[in-house]
C-alpha cells in the first residue's frame, strides 16, 4: 500500500531503499538486490551519480555504443551514442558507410543566437513603458556585468534586449526579449542568470523613473527564464551523390530509389501522421548522441518540434531533390548544444565521448548531432522504401527476444545462425528455441 513519508529527501541512502522496497514491493529483498547491482562498485563514481540528483537509489543504464565511419566536412568520426533501440546504431553506421564512399556528409553552421526573456506585466501607457525601456537598457546591461564578463572575454554574452508588446494576446503583458551568444556552453544557467538580474533592475528602476504615473511603477515581473525554442541556433547538414552511385540493390534502380525516396521525403513534409514517425527517426540519432555527450535531449526535442511547426504544420526536418542528375537530401535543424559546462566536465563517460569527437567546440558539436539525425532518417526511408524495416529490425531485435528466453550461448550462436536464412518473428523465434530445447 502506497503511503506519504515526509522529509524523504533527508533520509540516508540506506534508509531511502528500505522504506521504498518495505512500501512498495513483495519481495524486499530481490527489490533491493536489483538496485544495488546497478550501484558502481567505485565508491567515488557512484557518489558523483548520487549527487547529480535527489534521492538517487540507483543508476539507470544505457548501452553507451559507437557508429564509425563518418566522413564530415572531409574529417573521420567516430560517433558515440548512448540508446536502448536495437536498430539504431547499426542504422546509423550503415548510412555512414554508404556516404563514405560518396563524398561523406557536409554541414554548416548558420546561426548560434540563442533566447531568453523576463515576462511581465505593466498596466500604464505603453510610450511611458517605451521610453522607460529606452532609458533604461544601457543600465540593465551594466548590471549584468558581472555575469558576463568572462562570456564576453571569450566574445560571447548578451547580444541584445527588445521591449515586446504581447497585450494583444493577454492583457498588460510584456516581454523583455534577450539574445546571448553562449559560445561553447549550452548557456541555460548563464542565460537564466542574466534574466533574474535584467528583471530586478528592470521592476526596481521603475521606481525611480519621473515620467511613471504611482500605478506605473508597479512593474509585476511574472517570470525569467530561457527559451528551448531556438530557431536562430541553426545547424545544416546535407549529402549528395549522382543519382547513378545511390544503390546498391540489384532489386530497384537508383533512379526509381531516388524517386521513391524523394516521395517518401514529400509525404512527411505534408503529412502531420507520417511526420511525426519520421522526424522521430531522426530523433533517435540525435537524441542518442545529445545524450551520449552529456547535453539536455529535453530540451533538443522541444526546440526541435517546435521548429517542425514553425509553419503551422507540423512537418518533415529533412528535405531531398534530384537536381541535374544529383540526388541531394539535407536537415536543417536548431540545436543548443554545450561542450563544456553541464555534465560535460563530470561524467566519465560524458567526457570520453567528448574526446572520442577529439574534443569539439558546440559548433562542432551541432554538426555532428545533425549528421546523426540525417543518417538516421536515410537508414530508415532506405529501409522503409526497398526492403521494409521489419527486416532489420526484427533481426536486432532477435537478441532481445533469445535474452528474454534466458537462451545460453550456444543456442543464442545457433539460432541466429537459423535465422540468417529465414524471417525473423516473435514466433518464429519461440518456435525455434522451443525446437532447440526439446
Ligand atoms: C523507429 O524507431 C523509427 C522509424 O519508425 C522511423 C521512420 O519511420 O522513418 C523507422
Amino acid at each position: 500500500m502506497s503511503k506519504t513519508i515526509s522529509g524523504f529527501s533527508k533520509l540516508s541512502k540506506a534508509k531511502k531503499i528500505e522504506w521504498i522496497v518495505s512500501t512498495y514491493f513483495a519481495n524486499n529483498e530481490s527489490a533491493k538486490r536489483i538496485l544495488e547491482q546497478y550501484w558502481n562498485s567505485d565508491k567515488k563514481i557512484q557518489q558523483l551519480h548520487d549527487e547529480f540528483i535527489e534521492n538517487t537509489i540507483s543508476n539507470y543504464y544505457l548501452p553507451f555504443g559507437v557508429a564509425p565511419n563518418f566522413l564530415i566536412n572531409g574529417k573521420l568520426h567516430t560517433i558515440p551514442m548512448a540508446i536502448e533501440e536495437s536498430s539504431v546504431v547499426a542504422a546509423a553506421s550503415k548510412s555512414a558507410k554508404f556516404w563514405l564512399d560518396r563524398g561523406g556528409f557536409k554541414t554548416k553552421v548558420i546561426s548560434t543566437t540563442k533566447i531568453g526573456q523576463v515576462h511581465f506585466m505593466y498596466f500604464g501607457n505603453p510610450d511611458n513603458l517605451k521610453a522607460y525601456f529606452s532609458s533604461i537598457k544601457h543600465k540593465l546591461l551594466q548590471d549584468v556585468k558581472p555575469i558576463t564578463k568572462n562570456m564576453e572575454k571569450r566574445g560571447g554574452g548578451v547580444i541584445d534586449i527588445e521591449l515586446r508588446d504581447k497585450t494583444h494576446d493577454i492583457k498588460g503583458y510584456y516581454q523583455l526579449h534577450v539574445s546571448f551568444e553562449t559560445l561553447d556552453a549550452m548557456g541555460a544557467n548563464f542565460i537564466n542568470s542574466c534574466l533574474e538580474q535584467f528583471a530586478k533592475t528592470f521592476k526596481n528602476m521603475a521606481l525611480e523613473f519621473d515620467d511613471f504615473s504611482e500605478e506605473e511603477k508597479n512593474i509585476q515581473i511574472v517570470m525569467s527564464i530561457l527559451s528551448n525554442y531556438v530557431p536562430d541556433c541553426l545547424v545544416r547538414a546535407e549529402v549528395s551523390c549522382k543519382v547513378e552511385d545511390l544503390n546498391e540493390d540489384d532489386d530497384i534502380s537508383p533512379e526509381e530509389f531516388a524517386s521513391k525516396f524523394i516521395q517518401a521525403v514529400n509525404i512527411a513534409e505534408v503529412e502531420p501522421y507520417r511526420a511525426v514517425t519520421h522526424n522521430k527517426g531522426i530523433m533517435n540519432g540525435i537524441d542518442a548522441v545529445v545524450l551520449a555527450t552529456g547535453n539536455d535531449f529535453r530540451a533538443v526535442e522541444a526546440g526541435i518540434h517546435a521548429f517542425a511547426s514553425r509553419n503551422g504544420t507540423y512537418s518533415s526536418l529533412t528535405h531531398a531533390k534530384v537536381e541535374n542528375g544529383i540526388f541531394y537530401f539535407w536537415l536543417e535543424i536548431p540545436l543548443a548544444l554545450g561542450t563544456v559546462g553541464g555534465l560535460t566536465g563530470l561524467h566519465p563517460l560524458v567526457k570520453l565521448a567528448l574526446e572520442l569527437l577529439h574534443h569539439p567546440s558546440a559548433k562542432e558539436l551541432m554538426e555532428i548531432v545533425a549528421v546523426a539525425g540525417l543518417a538516421q532518417n536515410f537508414a530508415a526511408l532506405k529501409s522503409l522504401t526497398t526492403t521494409g524495416i521489419q527486416k532489420g529490425h526484427m533481426k536486432m531485435h532477435l537478441m532481445n527476444i533469445l535474452n528474454q528466453f534466458e537462451a545460453s550461448d550456444f543456442e543464442k550462436a545457433t539460432i541466429i545462425d537459423y535465422f540468417k536464412t529465414h524471417t525473423v518473428s516473435h514466433s518464429a523465434v519461440v518456435e525455434a528455441i522451443s525446437k532447440l530445447r526439446e
